[in-house]
């Protein structure tokens, strides 16, 4: 079982580090800088195992590259990995702790808002085939995750907004009252520690009944299919889409055909795409023919059809509903004549 606590200050309990033969600490180039100097005198002696920052390093060859330094720091089976990161650190360091000989415990110090609220809790490892997305990864849960809030302060404002959007995802699927409470304000007036310790409750609480995503997790996708063809189709653009954007573009998108459904009212779709074209702005979709192979592709599926979780009213969710090529398109096409 994960151990998970989620406070304002970064510490741990010594205990939690005992009876490893060695400690190393994963970091990005930006987590060493601003999250590292917050850690690093309340952790045992260590090692360093660097990456590069960012989506585009998620892949194959950086994971390569951590094996080496994990090789090359002689890390062995009673090793411990600390990661220090957001979301793509967690992923691809849990995935390379968990393959490397035959799998390393680890920690996760989630430093983003989208990690703390989401990607840190679950045991999803994993990293991006081409531009498909954790199209290569494995369940692999860390021995604990220390979450801590105060590292939110040095996150940049489109990071914070992106993580965000998994925040804004969880009210949606499962919390009438707190998506009313959140809508009544803007980013920078939210309340991290509560809305993070409340999408930790949840999400919890989902992966314990459902840890393989076999039914009920399914609803955490909400947002994704949608979001996740278009952060990949972004990804070989020289434009940037940040995950969290890509997925309040694919809530939206998703409201739509919930709406088309009869699973949401008229009402509850103008009140979720009001609010978050308010927070996120509108994403330049294109045309959803390029999002067909990578929306055929998504795990979700079963045989040739194309399976998304949806939100039924605010606050409650459904999983694998059959959607058509013309749903989807004609929630394209709801999107495209939004107002901002
Ligand atoms: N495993 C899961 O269940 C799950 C769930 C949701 C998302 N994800 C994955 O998470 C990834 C996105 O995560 P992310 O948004 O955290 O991305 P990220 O890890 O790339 O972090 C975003 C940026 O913020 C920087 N950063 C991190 N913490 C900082 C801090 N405290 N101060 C200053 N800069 C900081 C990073 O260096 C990076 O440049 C995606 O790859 C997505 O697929 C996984
Ligand atoms: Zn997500």
């Amino acid at each position: 079982m994960t151990m998970i606590r989620v406070q304002s200050r970064p510490a741990f309990p010594k205990s939690l580090f005992r009876g490893y033969s060695t400690l190393a600490v994963l970091m990005d180039e930006n987590t060493k800088m601003h999250c590292y100097p917050l850690i690093k005198d309340k952790l045992p002696p260590h090692v360093w195992i660097e990456m590069r920052a960012g989506e585009a390093s998620k892949n194959l060859a950086t994971c390569q590259n951590i094996w080496q330094q994990f090789t090359d720091s002689g890390l062995d089976r009673h090793s411990l990995v600390i990661i220090v990161g957001g979301g793509v650190p967690g992923d691809l360091g849990a995935f390379c702790a968990s393959t490397f000989k035959r799998g390393l415990d680890f920690i996760l110090v989630p430093t983003t808002l989208l990690a703390m609220a989401d990607s840190s809790i679950g045991g999803k490892t994993g990293i991006d085939f081409g531009s498909l997305k954790n199209h290569i990864g494995t369940f692999a849960p860390p021995v604990a995750t220390w979450i801590a809030t105060d590292f939110l302060r040095t996150l940049p404002l489109e990071e914070l907004r992106s993580g965000f959007a998994e925040v804004i995802k969880h009210c949606l699927i499962s919390d009438r009252r707190l998506w009313a409470s959140v809508r009544q304000k803007p980013l920078d007036r939210q309340d991290w520690l509560k809305l993070v310790q409340s999408s930790v409750k949840f999400k919890s609480a989902v992966v314990r009944k459902d840890p393989k995503e076999s039914g009920l997790r399914k609803i955490l996708n909400y947002g994704h299919t949608m979001g996740h063809a278009l952060e990949g189709y972004y990804l070989h653009t020289n434009s940037r889409l940040l995950h969290g954007d890509a997925v309040a573009a694919g809530m939206v998108l998703e409201g739509h055909i919930a709406f088309q459904k009869k699973l949401l009212t008229r009402q509850e779709l103008a009140e979720i795409s009001d609010y978050i074209l308010g927070v996120f702005g509108k994403v330049e979709l294109p045309v959803m023919e390029k999002l067909m192979p990578s929306l055929l592709q998504d795990k979700k599926n079963r045989g040739k059809k194309i399976l998304m979780a949806l939100p039924k009213h605010i606050g409650q969710a459904c999983f694998d509903r059959p959607v058509s090529e013309r749903e989807i398109w004609d929630a394209a096409a709801y999107y495209d004549n939004i107002q901002t």
